[in-house]
């Protein structure tokens, strides 16, 4: 088992560098049914996920596992499709590894799509929310544990986690923003659980997205979230239950707007 430390990320990095010679300005990580935006990106490399040393591989379904880089407007990216989960029983640092070689590789950006249950009862399914927040209540912290200073101080701030330019860029395309509560999951939250979390201010929740989030702000990236409501969070409707297989089949439909929204993002990014 890999222990997902500095010299670790250090080998998965030099081996990364033998297939992709460039520096990525951007990290887009993709959730659940939503990796389409692989489909635009020109000149692209695909590794395996599984053929770089040390990379958590994914068991999830709908989690491709690879790892593109290529161009997208002109603009350097790197594309994970296929992030791990904490559910799989895969540690936070296990989960966090991506974002560490990512930042190592050169990237600055780190836009993340994840699916979610609506708690904002004004949201439907189907809508992407951009984030402007989060609530961890996963039970843990990527960066806890002996600290490594050439990875991050010590105590990160996480005052401004979503990037504000991005924020005000997203809200001017209309999308609107929301807190996302992170819970681990596998299981889907009760309706209990998700009247306590609006209660706490969260407007969507789901199992993924804060430990990377974590780990891209404390080493300094420019993060944005986009979210895919993809169902009303459990008991919003009491006639209904949660399936993951609904889930993906909903992520797919709408895969293609969050391909867009992200291109968009990227023209933005460009002109900076
Ligand atoms: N809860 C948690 N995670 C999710 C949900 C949900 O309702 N929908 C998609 N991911």
């Amino acid at each position: 088992m890999p222990n997902y430390d500095y010299d670790e990320a250090l080998d998965a990095l030099e081996n990364i560098r033998k297939f992709i010679p460039f520096t990525p300005k951007t990290a887009i990580v993709t959730g659940s049914g939503l990796g389409d935006i692989a489909a635009v990106i020109e000149e692209g490399i695909t590794l395996n996920a599984k053929d770089i040393p040390n990379w958590p591989g994914s068991t999830a379904p709908s989690h491709a596992g690879k790892i593109i880089a290529g161009k997208i407007h002109g603009r350097p990216v790197i594309l994970l499709q296929g992030r791990v989960h904490c559910y799989e029983g895969y540690s936070m640092k296990a989960v966090t590894f991506p974002v560490r070689v990512v930042r190592m590789m050169g990237a600055q950006e780190y836009i993340a799509t994840n699916a979610s249950g609506a708690i904002n009862t004004s949201y439907s399914p189907g809508e992407v929310i951009a984030l402007k927040d989060h609530i961890n209540l996963m039970g843990g912290n990527p960066l806890s544990g002996p600290n490594d200073d050439r990875w991050n101080e010590r105590f990160p701030d996480m005052s401004r986690a979503y990037d504000p330019e991005m924020l005000e860029f997203l809200a001017g395309l209309g999308l609107r923003q929301g807190v996302y509560a992170a819970m681990n999951g596998p299981s889907f939250e009760t309706p209990a659980e998700i009247r306590m979390l609006a209660i706490m201010g969260a407007d969507l929740v789901g199992m993924s997205t804060v430990p990377e989030v974590i780990t891209a702000n404390a080493m300094g990236m420019r993060v944005a979230g986009l979210s895919c409501a993809a169902n009303m969070a459990a008991g919003i409707d009491p006639e209904k239950t949660l399936s993951g297989q609904e889930v993906i089949e909903v992520m797919k439909k709408f895969s293609r707007r969050l391909s867009e929204i992200i291109i968009a993002l990227i023209d933005k990014l460009n002109q900076e």
